[in-house]
């Protein structure tokens, strides 16, 4: 799988073996994403879809818990009979425990006994806990399923410091080479987020202002309106930081900030990004005590709805000596380097905020010198917003003159480009964008093992301090923005966070 500039091609014939078939997130997001690429006609036509699991299933009993999950997650308008037989009939299921060697005898049969066996590019989705993937790994090779036609995509978490991810890397990484190994960051299947990369690197406009001379500053902001959920056990061993912070918000960071690569490809993508992360501030105690803001909701009010405390959210799983997870974070950072020394990046992500929004906010600095001495209204600093998410687009706030006689009156005025009405097709999924980029060998929105182990040693000594500093995280009302102190955090360098509500 060598870098090129060429769009690489789609195989003919593909297996896509989904370790965790029956699990939430194959049956929620990839087998949805697999349908509506059949219904776009966009698979291989010779493709097979082999769900791995405990589950003591048949092939017809798979495809019957796949075609309610369908019901549940496919709009209905969407659904076409057609389309969910012809997914249907690629489904197989494979019974077995990944430790029982014994077991895996089945897959192998299967996988070895198709037609153009030669030709087939094979995908071993890991949509189990990281805790599986060196085993799965392991077992792949002794039965002799690894070959250069292969590819492994891994989920997060990958690790939950510096250590342990190097341990799952390197598990993997006996068994698969780098280049055919995909880490998802179903951040970077967005269409906002790639159309990031075209703004920045197909138009000119931007480039001259895209530095420390005319940014002032830039917002990242990822605002969840749920609590945790079911997902309360492993939350509370992660949290956002984590969770969030150490991966998509980075990752988006990175978008914002890479310089341009010579061309679109794998690794030119991938090194210009892994630069960013090396020049990230390094946070002393002293620079987390004074950067970092971490909260935990209460309960309040979300989108009218009294919701609970995050604590009573966990219940069960809390552990005695109660909670000290973070569902909040506020952090500012700095991109040491030419283009971007002294501009602050302030990131923010939490659960129960008013509601999901995911944005970037580049604001530019204040013209330089204030030429409408008797005009009325201000002139706002121009932002540029990329909404990631929902209703992904972009939007231009400009200062104009309001229409009228006698004097000036400015007003912040908008220029909007909506992806749905611009465009007028559906923005797919991004995980449907990845699993096609996957099944072509194309790791270019996929995070390498140095990204990943840069955003470690950078999120690192944050956890760490916090592990031992004396205060807790800070509470806030669930439905507000977080805890004041990060409000704080921004408005002391004179500046404010943009509005979740
Ligand atoms: N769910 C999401 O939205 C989401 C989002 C991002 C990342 N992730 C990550 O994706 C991974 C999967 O998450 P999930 O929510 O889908 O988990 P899940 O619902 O618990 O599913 C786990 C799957 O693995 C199978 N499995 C577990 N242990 C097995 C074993 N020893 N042998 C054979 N099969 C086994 C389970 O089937 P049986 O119990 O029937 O064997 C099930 O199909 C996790 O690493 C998670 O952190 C999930």
């Amino acid at each position: 799988m060598s870098d090129t500039a060429a769009p690489p091609a789609t195989p003919e014939v593909c297996d896509f073996v989904v370790f965790g078939g029956t699990g939430d997130l194959s049956l929620r997001k990839l087998l949805p994403a697999l349908y509506r690429r059949e219904l776009e006609g966009g698979l291989p036509e010779d493709t097979r879809i082999i769900g791995v699991s405990r589950a003591d299933l048949d092939d017809e009993a798979y495809r019957a818990v796949v075609r309610d999950a369908l019901a549940s997650h496919v709009e209905r308008s969407d659904l076409y009979d057609g389309a969910v037989d012809r997914l249907l009939s690629r489904l197989h299921h494979v019974p077995m425990e990944f430790d029982d060697l014994a077991q895996w005898h089945l897959l192998h049969g299967l996988l070895k006994d198709r037609p153009r066996v030669e030709e087939a590019v094979t995908v071993f989705y890991l949509a189990v806990a990281p805790s599986a993937f060196g085993l799965i790994c392991d077992q792949l090779d002794e039965v002799g399923l690894v070959s250069e036609r292969s590819r492994v995509v891994m989920e997060k978490p990958i690790g939950h410091d510096l250590a342990s991810s190097q341990q799952v890397n390197d598990a993997v990484g006996r068994v698969f080479a780098e280049s055919q190994v995909f880490r998802i960051d179903h951040y970077l299947g967005k269409e906002s987020v790639q159309n990031l990369l075209v703004t920045r690197f197909a138009n000119t406009f931007l480039e001259p202002l895209w530095n420390s001379r005319w940014v002032d500053h830039v917002q990242i902001t990822v605002a969840e309106s749920l609590g945790v959920g079911e997902r309360g056990a492993y939350y509370d061993r992660a949290g956002a930081l984590r969770d969030m912070v150490q991966n998509h918000l980075l990752q988006l960071l990175c978008l914002v900030a890479m310089e341009p690569p010579t061309y679109i490809g794998r690794e030119t993508v991938r090194d210009e990004k892994l630069k960013v992360l090396q020049a990230l501030k390094p946070m002393t105690p002293a620079d987390v005590d004074r950067d970092t803001v971490r909260g935990t909701y209460g309960e309040g009010l979300v989108e009218g709805q009294p919701v609970r405390s995050y604590a009573d959210d966990l219940g069960e799983a809390a552990p005695e000596s109660g909670s000290t997870t973070e569902t909040f974070v506020a952090l500012r950072t700095e991109v040491q380097n030419w283009r971007w020394a002294g501009v602050p990046f302030y990131l923010r992500t939490g659960k129960r905020l008013p509601r999901r929004t995911s944005e970037i906010v580049v604001v530019f600095k204040a013209p330089p010198h204030h030429m409408f001495p008797h005009s009325e209204g201000s002139a706002e600093p121009n932002r540029l917003h990329i909404q990631v998410q929902p209703d992904e687009g972009m939007r231009l706030t400009m200062t104009a003159k309001e229409p009228g006689p006698g004097g000036y009156r400015l007003r912040p005025v908008s220029l909007d480009l909506s992806y749905a009405d611009t465009f007028d097709q559906r923005s797919p999924d991004a995980y449907e964008r990845l699993i096609m980029d996957v099944v072509k060998g194309n790791a270019t929105l996929f995070m390498r093992r140095d990204e990943i182990e840069a955003a470690w040693s950078w999120a690192e000594p944050i956890l760490d301090r916090w592990t031992t500093a004396p205060d807790r995280p800070r509470r806030y009302a669930a439905g507000t923005s977080g805890p004041t102190a990060a409000t704080a955090l921004i408005e002391r360098d004179g500046r404010s966070w943009q509005e979740i509500e």
